[in-house]
């Protein structure tokens, strides 16, 4: 990536941005209208939210009014836990497609490998696929042996495996498991919600590219390749989090961040949350 509106190509050949803004936790109404129309302002083109998050009528208001064409707008929502199974799940895109007041999604993901369940409401995904209402569908929090699993009955592979990333938790046989069957992975928490600024690693590197840590960490996912959609409501964080392109880090500065892992969440754990 070059630039915050390069994309990258997912398994079924639509382009995708490869970096963009998560919208978790923000307030549905004015907060979430005004940092999504200020992250397009400034260049985003990806936004992520999820019914679960109650704040995708807002999304859509701001998609709507931002001035900017439908179709450079690419937009991702997902499935809940509790919508999850066949039926549930079709209705459940359904509301979400009505709360956004859009006419189809750029991408659709099963939130969690919810046990049981997760196979049939990813079928329902290959149905509003097939149908034309998504343009790519994928997972979110799937280990390897839930895509294992997966991959073994599905007709559509999913694009993207959307997982909590950041310098203390790599996820590195995922990430390369992820690129042998090329499913793009997506990093949510890429900043860990502020939980890695300290690391005196990051803060060195932070003074030699008078970055700041947030931007070091995020140079870091676009550097492997992950595609990163940071939350902010604020619109200089908005602004600095997507002013990464003017710096690179060595070969060496990645393996030293790399070499931070803990394997350690900030949220739960896929094996035991579903
Ligand atoms: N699939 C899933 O299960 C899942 C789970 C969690 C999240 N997600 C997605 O991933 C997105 C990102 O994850 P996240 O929101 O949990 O965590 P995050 O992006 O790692 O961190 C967000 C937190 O960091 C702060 N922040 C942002 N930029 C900053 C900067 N430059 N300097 C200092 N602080 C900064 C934000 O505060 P302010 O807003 O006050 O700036 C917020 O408190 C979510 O919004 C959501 O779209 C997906």
């Amino acid at each position: 990536m070059t630039n915050l509106q390069d994309t990258v190509t997912l398994n079924n050949g639509v382009k995708m941005p490869g970096f963009g803004l998560g919208v978790y936790k923000m307030e549905d109404g004015q907060s979430v209208v005004q940092s999504v129309k200020a992250a397009l302002k400034h260049g985003y083109r990806l936004i992520d939210t999820a019914s679960y998050y109650h704040n995708e009528e807002g999304v859509g208001q701001a998609v709507r009014e931002s001035g900017i064409p439908r179709e450079e707008i690419f937009v991702t929502s997902k499935v809940w836990n509790d919508q999850q199974g066949y039926d549930n799940t079709l209705k459940a895109f359904e509301d979400s497609l009505e709360k956004l007041g859009l006419d189809y999604l750029d991408l659709y993901l099963v939130h969690w490998p919810v046990t049981g369940k997760f196979k049939d409401t990813y079928r329902a995904l290959e149905k509003i696929y097939e149908e034309g209402k998504v343009r790519a569908i994928g997972v979110s929090n799937f280990q390897v042996h839930h895509l294992e699993d997966l991959l073994k009955d599905c007709k559509v592979k999913p694009v993207i495996n959307q997982v909590e990333y950041h310098p203390h938790l790599t996820q590195e046989e995922l990430k390369v498991y992820c690129e042998k069957e090329n499913i793009q992975l997506e990093a949510w928490a890429p900043l860990k919600r502020g939980g890695v600024f300290d690391e005196p690693i990051i803060q060195e590197l932070s003074e030699k590219y008078r970055k700041t840590p947030a931007q070091v960490i995020l140079r870091w996912d676009v550097q492997h390749n992950v595609v990163t959609i940071p939350k902010s409501v604020k619109e200089q964080r908005i602004i600095e989090n997507a002013d990464i392109f003017d710096f690179s880090l060595t070969k060496e500065e990645v393996k030293q961040i790399d070499s931070l892992n803990r394997n350690e969440r900030s949220g739960p754990d896929p094996d035991t949350f579903v």
